[in-house]
């Protein structure tokens, strides 16, 4: 009988953790959650429960606690850690870059050290399509030069980046994330925007919903077919199913082998773009929200967002070779999964 491998999974009440905990659990790995709930609720975890059919092992705490973190490692021997826990909002990193540094860059040391004094050389980590900044072409490659972050959002993964870079201990992989939404089908598990959403789906959503008046779509004046930005929209769970995928690849490396990661001790660092390698313009998301549900959005075109880029979407050739995964879920179910969603939350 082949014990299970525990994976930490920090942050793994979000968003996009929540649905990769699922995910992990099927593939037969035992997911451990630590969480400050800074961002996420109580409530994410009495649904994993009833999703899972267990109560997975939940730790409040922050990944500054090094102390915790150092006993948690003794504790459960965790044999890779995927790290979600960070701040993720453009516009308040702006407003309190020094939270953002604390929590995202800080943070990630203070989990490192600790994996290293355990011996826990496996990672996977969450990156953003935010490090290209506004690309010189598009589509984006792993190889397209990251340009200076808008914000101290994209400012702290750019530095994660280099730090991870920088060790020569750990196998990582750097998961560049274009926009993930919708939610899991059965609509147990989804985003939870606290307080108003930055983002363009749960705005219009709960637009939709009644709890916002109007979506004010950001600009109608741009460079693109129909004047609004363009994005990567991805299903979270594509996205949560990649996190598996990037798992499964660092126990490869047991077998070093060209095509695999080689030796942990020697420490390793690759980065793949996450996303569907189609883009959407905002008006185009809207149009499809509404074939798909069949509900009108109230919304208007309004002026631009600072930090906004044009357009930016995946080349994802090397994900689908290196790592042998592809985004299967199109945007009619993204919009579909994420007012599934809104409804029952
Ligand atoms: C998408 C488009 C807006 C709200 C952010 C993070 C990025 C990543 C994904 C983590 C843009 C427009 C939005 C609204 C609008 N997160 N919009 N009205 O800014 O592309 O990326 O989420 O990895 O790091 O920066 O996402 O959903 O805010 O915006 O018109 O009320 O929708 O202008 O064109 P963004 P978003």
């Amino acid at each position: 009988m082949t014990s299970k491998r525990n994976i930490l999974v920090t942050g793994g009440l979000g968003f996009i953790g929540s649905h990769t905990v699922l995910c992990l659990h099927e593939a037969g790995y035992c997911p451990v959650i630590i969480d400050n709930l800074h961002n996420s609720r109580m409530e994410v975890l009495n649904a994993l429960t009833e999703l899972l059919g267990y109560r997975p092992e939940f730790i409040e705490g922050d990944v500054n606690d090094g102390q915790l973190l150092d006993t948690l490692f003794q504790q459960y021997q965790f044999d890779a850690v995927i790290h979600f826990a960070a701040h993720k909002a453009v516009g308040e990193s702006v407003e309190q870059p020094l939270m953002y540094y604390r929590n995202n860059v800080v943070g990630l040391v203070s989990l490192l050290e600790s994996m290293q004094k355990a011996g826990c050389n496996r990672m996977v980590f969450s990156s953003s399509c935010t490090v290209y900044g506004e690309p010189e072409s598009v589509p984006v490659k792993e190889s397209t030069p990251t340009r200076p972050a808008a914000s101290p959002y994209g400012a702290t993964k750019q530095m994660a980046e280099v730090i991870l870079k920088d060790n020569g201990w750990c196998s990582i992989q750097c998961l560049r994330y274009f926009n993930p939404v919708g939610a899991h089908p059965t609509a147990k598990i989804g985003e939870l925007p606290l307080g108003i959403p930055n983002n363009l789906i749960p705005f219009l959503t709960q637009t939709v919903a009644g709890i916002r008046e109007k979506l004010t779509v950001y600009g109608g004046d741009y460079s693109t077919s129909d004047g609004t930005c363009i994005r990567d929209y991805i299903h979270v769970m594509d996205l949560a199913e990649a996190h598996v995928s990037a798992i499964d690849r660092l126990f490869l490396e047991n077998k070093s082998t060209p095509e695999t990661p080689g030796d942990p001790s020697k420490g390793h660092f690759e980065v793949f773009n996450i996303g569907t390698g189609v883009g959407y313009s905002v008006l185009e998301v809207i149009n499809a929200f509404e074939a798909t549900t069949g509900e009108q959005v109230n919304y208007a075109i309004g002026d631009r967002r600072a930090g906004d880029v044009v357009a930016v979407w995946a080349d994802t050739e090397k994900v689908n070779s290196v790592l042998g995964w592809k985004a299967k879920r199109n945007l009619e179910t993204m919009m579909r999964d994420a007012w599934n969603w809104q409804k029952n939350c």
